[in-house]
């Protein structure tokens, strides 16, 4: 099959082009909608400039992806952001630093999900598949804004899945662990650092970019099509610990 299309959020780095590259290569024509989509021009078939925050963004970014392609088969929802590298309990997150961490991996995903689903509604057919993360499933010590985020982010695929089931469209998430990107390298570059990462991981190394898009993969092929709701965990069994 070559025609199949998919919007990859966040494309331009990290997990989201290494899940750009992996899909281009298996054959969907791929758009990403990124703030900064300019290292995704060689995979992707469409570069958008688009905050994933931001509706109007996000209605002109889907709308450019129906005008020149057609159909959207696949939306990954893969834009997020930590928020500030110094750890911080609840009474110490600023308040703007948890808006900015929602907007993005909450609000992002749900306006993302909300401009797709009517043209999947009217094929009936459709898969939004959302980088959730491990964080959201147990909780980051210092890391309040980022965890309740996730959290949120896999109840909102629950909650799509739940509703859109009988249209005959499907919502997964992905929870990678610790995965080597821009996003934590200046973290994972410190050798005491990244020993006290890889210590809680019983597999004993952080992932590459391309073991998650590998997951991503497998969902956005079709295979496993009696899946909908379910959180795919791919962290080298950190979750397990
Ligand atoms: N790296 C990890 O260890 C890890 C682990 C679990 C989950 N995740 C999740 O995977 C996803 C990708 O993370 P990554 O490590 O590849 O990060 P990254 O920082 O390398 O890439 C994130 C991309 O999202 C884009 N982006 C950020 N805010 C945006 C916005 N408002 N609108 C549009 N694009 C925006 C950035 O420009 C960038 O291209 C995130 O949702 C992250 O929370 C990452």
């Amino acid at each position: 099959m070559t025609d199949r299309v998919a919007i990859v959020t966040g494309g331009g780095s990290g997990i989201g082009l290494a899940t750009t590259t992996r899909l281009a290569e298996d054959g969907f024509t791929v758009a990403v909608l990124d703030m900064a989509p300019e290292a995704a021009a060689g995979p992707a078939a469409l570069t958008v400039r688009c905050d994933v925050s931001a509706e109007p963004d996000v209605t002109a970014a889907v709308a450019a992806v129906l005008d020149q392609f057609g159909r959207i088969d696949v939306l990954v929802n893969n834009a997020g952001i930590t928020g500030s590298r110094q750890a911080a309990r609840c009474h110490e997150t600023p308040v703007d630093e948890w808006d900015k961490v929602q907007a993005v991996n909450v609000r992002g995903p749900f306006l993302c999900s909300r401009a797709v689903l009517p043209s999947m509604i009217a094929r009936r057919s459709g898969h939004i598949i959302t980088i959730a993360s491990v964080a959201g499933l147990v909780a980051f010590p210092g890391r309040c804004a980022y965890t309740a985020s996730k959290g949120a982010a896999l109840m909102l695929t629950r909650s799509i899945a739940v509703d859109y089931a009988a249209d005959g469209i499907r919502a997964n998430a992905v929870c990678p662990g610790m995965v080597y990107t821009p996003m934590t390298s200046w973290r994972l570059d410190q050798p005491d650092l990244l020993a006290a990462v890889e210590d809680r991981i019983p597999m004993g190394r952080v992932a590459a970019p391309p073991e998650i898009a590998d997951a991503v993969a497998l969902l956005a092929s079709g295979r496993l099509g009696y899946m909908t709701g379910h959180p795919l965990v791919v962290d080298g069994g950190m979750a397990a610990l």
